[in-house]
C-alpha cells in the first residue's frame, strides 16, 4: 500500500546555538535532514513533504525538486508543523509517516516496521519508541494498565513519577491520514511551552477509541535525536562509522576506523589502503589499489588506480592511474594530472593539467599551466602566473627539461624539447630543441677568498 512522509525540520534548535538551522548542520558532508529524506525516498513513500522554516535557503538544489517544501511561518510546535503540511498531500487518506529532520540515524529497516504494524493492526496510529539509560530530553511514554499507550508526556510537562519513565517517544510515528487530519485540529497549546504538540494528537487518537500500537526498538541508537553539539558529534561518528563500514566490506583495507573520516558521498575501490588521519570529503571517487599514508585529506577529487599519495592536500581536482604524490603536495581546484605524474614534497599546483609521466619533485610552484607529457619541472621552479591584476598561463610542452630554480614569467611558452638551464628567468618564448639560459656569467676571482681573510685578521689584531 502507498504511504506519504512529513519530515519536520523547521525547528531552529536553539541548544545548538547557531546562526545555521539545525536540520541544515553537516553530517559527513550533507545536511542532517537529507539522511531522513533518503530513508524515505528508499522505503518507497509516494510524497515527501519537508516541512522548513522562513528563513530556510532553497533546498531544492540539495535534497531534490521530487519533494513538496512548505513553510511554517512560525514555529509553534510539533502539532503546528503537521498541521502546515497536511494541506499539500495529494492522497491525503494514505497513510502518513511523521519523522523529525533530527533523526539521522533511522534506517529504512525501522521505518519499515512501523509501516508493517500499521498495516497489520489496522491503527490509528504506531509510534517508535525506544528505552533509555538517560531519558532526559525526550518525550516519555506513558501506558495503560493493559500495556497499551495512553499518552506521551513532554520531559517539561512530566510529573516525577512520569520523568523516572525510561521508554522515550522516538518522534517517529505512522498515522492514519483522516484520523490524523481530526486529531491535528484538536489539540491545544496549554503547556509548559506554549507549543502545539503533535504528541497531544497520539493522545486525541487513543481518547477518540482508535488503536494506539508502539514498535519497541532494541537498539535505541537509530533514534537517537541531535538537539544539541554533543549529540551531533555522537551521530557525526556514527554516520562514519557506517561509511567506513561499507567500503571494509567493498574490500578497502582501512587501518584505524576510529581516526579516519569518510564522507557518505565519497567511493572507493577494492585494495585501496588507507592509513589513519585520512579525510576523503564531499564527492571524492578513488580507484582500486591505491595507497594512502597518513593524513591525506581530500575534497571533491578524481583519483584513478594505483596512486600513492602521502600527507598532501587535494581540493577539485583530477589524478590519473599511477601518480605519486606527496609527502606535503598541495593540488588546488583545477588541477588535472595525467597518468604516472610525479608530484613530490612542498609543491603547490593550482588550475593546470600535466601531461603523462611529467615529474614535479620538489619545491614547485606551478599555476595556470600546461604541461606536456615527460616533462621535468626542477627543484624550485616557479611560474610567476600574476601580475597584481590579472593571471596568464604557462605553456611547457612535451619533453622540456626544466632546470632548478628557474622562473616563467607567463604568458610564456617553451617549446617541444627545449631545454632551460637552472636558474634562469625566462619572459620570451624558449624554441623547440633550443637551450634558454638567463644566467649572469660566472667570473672566478683566484686567492680572493684567503686574502679576505688575511686583511680581516690583521684588522682585528690591530682593534685589540
Ligand atoms: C520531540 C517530541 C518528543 C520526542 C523527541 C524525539 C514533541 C512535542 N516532542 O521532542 O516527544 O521524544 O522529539 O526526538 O513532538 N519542528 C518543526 N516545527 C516546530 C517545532 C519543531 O518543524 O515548530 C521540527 C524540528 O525541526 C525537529 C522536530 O520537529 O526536527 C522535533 O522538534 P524538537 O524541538 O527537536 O523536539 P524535541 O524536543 O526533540
Ligand atoms: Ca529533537
Amino acid at each position: 500500500m502507498k504511504f506519504n512522509a512529513i519530515i519536520l525540520a523547521a525547528g531552529k534548535g536553539a541548544r545548538m546555538k547557531s546562526k545555521t538551522p539545525k536540520v541544515l548542520h553537516n553530517i559527513s558532508g550533507k545536511p542532517m535532514v537529507s539522511y531522513v529524506v533518503e530513508t524515505a525516498r528508499k522505503i518507497g513513500a509516494e510524497q515527501i513533504v519537508v516541512v522548513v522554516g522562513a528563513d530556510f535557503p532553497d533546498l531544492t538544489p540539495i535534497l531534490g525538486s521530487d519533494l513538496d517544501y512548505v513553510v511554517q511561518k512560525q514555529q509553534l510546535g510539533t502539532g503546528d508543523a503537521v498541521k502546515t503540511a497536511l494541506p499539500v498531500l495529494k492522497k491525503p487518506k494514505n497513510p502518513l509517516l511523521v519523522m523529525c529532520g533530527d533523526t539521522p540515524l533511522l534506517s529504512g529497516a525501522t521505518l519499515n516496521l512501523a509501516t508493517e504494524r500499521f498495516y497489520a493492526g489496522h491503527c490509528g496510529c504506531v509510534v517508535l519508541t525506544t528505552h533509555l539509560d538517560n531519558p532526559s530530553g525526550y518525550g516519555r511514554i506513558i501506558r495503560q494498565k493493559g500495556g497499551s499507550l495512553a499518552k506521551i508526556v513532554e520531559e517539561r510537562d512530566a510529573s516525577g513519577v512520569e520523568r523516572s519513565i525510561k521508554e522515550i517517544n522516538g518522534g517517529v510515528y505512522c498515522f492514519d491520514g483522516v484520523v490524523l487530519a481530526k486529531a491535528i485540529e484538536q489539540i491545544e497549546d496549554n503547556n509548559s511551552q506554549g507549543e502545539y504538540y503533535l504528541t497531544d494528537a497520539v493522545k486525541s487518537i487513543v481518547k477518540g477509541g482508535y488503536r494506539v500500537q508502539t514498535v519497541t526498538l532494541e537498539d535505541a541508537m537509530e533514534l537517537q535525536g541531535v538537539n544539541d553539539r554533543s549529540q551531533l558529534s555522537l551521530a557525526i561518528n556514527v554516520i562514519n562509522r557506517r561509511n567506513i563500514q561499507k567500503h571494509l566490506d567493498n574490500g578497502v583495507t582501512i587501518i584505524d576506523p576510529a581516526h579516519t573520516y569518510i564522507d557518505s558521498g565519497v567511493e572507493i575501490g577494492a585494495d585501496t589502503i588507507i592509513e589513519p588521519g585520512c579525510c576523503l570529503r564531499g564527492q571524492t571517487v578513488i580507484g582500486e589499489g591505491c595507497y594512502f599514508d597518513n593524513g591525506v585529506d581530500i575534497i571533491d577529487c578524481r583519483v584513478g588506480n594505483y596512486c600513492n599519495i602521502i600527507r598532501s592536500v587535494l581540493r577539485e581536482s583530477t589524478v590519473g592511474d599511477n601518480c605519486n604524490i606527496g609527502p606535503f603536495a598541495y593540488l588546488r581546484p583545477g588541477t588535472v594530472l595525467a597518468e604516472r605524474v610525479k608530484v613530490g614534497d612542498f609543491v603547490e599546483i593550482k588550475n593546470s593539467i600535466v601531461g603523462p609521466g611529467s615529474k614535479i619533485p620538489h619545491l614547485s610552484y606551478v599555476g595556470d599551466s600546461d604541461v606536456g607529457t615527460g616533462v621535468n619541472v626542477g627543484c624550485g621552479t616557479i611560474t610567476c602566473n600574476y601580475d597584481g591584476f590579472r593571471k596568464y598561463r604557462t605553456v611547457i610542452e612535451d619533453g622540456v627539461f626544466i632546470g632548478s630554480n628557474s622562473n616563467l614569467i607567463a604568458p610564456v611558452k617553451v617549446e617541444r624539447g627545449a631545454f632551460v638551464a637552472a636558474g634562469s628567468t625566462i619572459d620570451q618564448e624558449v624554441p623547440g630543441d633550443a637551450l634558454a639560459i638567463t644566467r649572469v656569467k660566472q667570473r672566478n676571482l683566484p686567492g680572493w677568498a684567503a686574502a679576505k681573510r688575511k686583511s680581516e685578521e690583521c684588522r682585528v689584531e690591530s682593534e685589540e
